[in-house]
């Protein structure tokens, strides 16, 4: 049951970008003006900047969906995970400072950055960080590599973001009294093995490496690292990714706190998801795969390889990709990179 402050603060969200007067406040959510009134001024105790002017009415002042630790922390600790988070307002990229800590004796722990001056993405291309757009988040995973089987990792991470992202998604609709409901948004897919797609555009990537640490000598450390685009680049994105990048949200989506809410489910996804040592989520990466039945494109990195082509028939528990070649000869992939093709 929502309390009076928390509807009148959801009916200022769903119409942030007019002054809505207090008349209609009360009329919309059957309740007295002075109520509403008591409620505008309890949110504004609480931080909310909410614009009053005499003959227009209210308006919520969305600022800056900016991160903040406490915020996340507050949801996570909330939902029975302990997890050390480290925010940062730029750094290099959040997987080397994750490598850091670890090598400062840290063992679990997550990394979060609001802009990466460095961001790395898979085969060493670089992965495009900007302010204020995206979470760019790295976990050092209380595991060994062999124990966690990169692939594995990845494939959990995958199916955590997808949650996260499903879960505030229906959060968004919600507080826009539904008028923004998945057909709008769309549904999150995976392209095996790290990349999840809105329609045709990735919007998240994620690497996992693995290294060993200098003061565990041979024991070896994972981090994970998760990068989703969540709003529009300010400057749009580069021209080499402009094709293929996409966002979470349009424009005119922007909330409070959106970001924090996105990360601390990240988190609880994924700590969740590892800490009950079950292997469903497999099941559960192949529904939510964009190639299964598909026809693709087998990329190689090598000049002297041609492409290939096969059908995907599937994925196995181990996160290969089961290909059929025109031949009729079947390959698992444990690693590299697919495209689909279109007919
Ligand atoms: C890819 O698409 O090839 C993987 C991209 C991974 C990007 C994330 S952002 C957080 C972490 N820090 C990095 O430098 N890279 C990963």
């Amino acid at each position: 049951m929502k309390t009076t402050k928390e509807k009148v603060l959801e009916y200022l969200k769903v119409n942030n970008r007019a002054y809505v007067s207090g008349q209609e406040i009360a009329d919309s959510l059957y309740m007295t003006r002075a109520s509403v009134w008591k409620a505008i001024k309890a949110l504004q105790n609480e931080g909310y900047e909410i614009d009053g002017v005499s003959n227009r009415g209210y308006r919520l002042i969305i600022s800056a969906d900016s991160l903040n630790k406490s915020a996340i922390d507050k949801i996570v600790s909330a939902n029975g995970i302990e997890l050390e988070t480290y925010l940062f307002e730029e750094t290099e990229s959040t997987n080397d400072r994750a490598k850091e800590l670890a090598e400062a004796g840290k063992r679990s722990l997550v990394v979060i950055s609001d802009y990466q001056s460095k961001g790395r993405g898979r085969r060493g291309r670089t992965f495009y960080s900007p302010k204020g757009a995206g979470l760019y988040m790295s976990f050092l995973m209380d595991t060994g590599i062999e124990a966690a089987k990169a692939a594995k990792l990845t494939a959990m991470a995958a199916v955590a973001v997808c949650r996260a992202i499903d879960r505030i998604l229906e959060e968004i609709s919600s507080n826009r009294g539904n008028t923004a409901d998945s057909e709008v948004f769309g549904n999150p897919k995976i392209k095996w093995v790290n990349d999840i797609y809105l329609g045709d555009k990735k919007i998240c990537g994620i690497l996992t490496e693995g290294f060993s640490s200098l003061e565990e000598g041979n024991a070896s450390n994972v981090i994970v690292g998760i990068g989703i685009n969540i709003y529009q680049p300010k400057d749009g994105f580069p021209e080499e990714i402009k094709k293929t990048a996409g966002v979470l949200l349009p424009d005119g989506y922007s909330e409070n706190d959106l970001r924090n809410r996105l990360c601390a489910y990240v988190i609880l996804e994924l700590i969740g998801l590892h800490n009950s040592n079950n292997t469903s989520f497999i099941e559960e990466y192949r529904k939510r795969s964009m190639l299964i039945g598909n026809y693709v494109r087998i990329n190689q990195f090598n000049e002297n390889q041609n492409n290939k082509y096969a059908k995907v028939l599937g994925i196995d528990d181990e996160c290969r990709l089961l290909v059929e070649y025109d031949d009729k000869k079947i390959e698992y992939l444990s690693s590299g990179e697919v495209s689909v093709v279109k007919y």
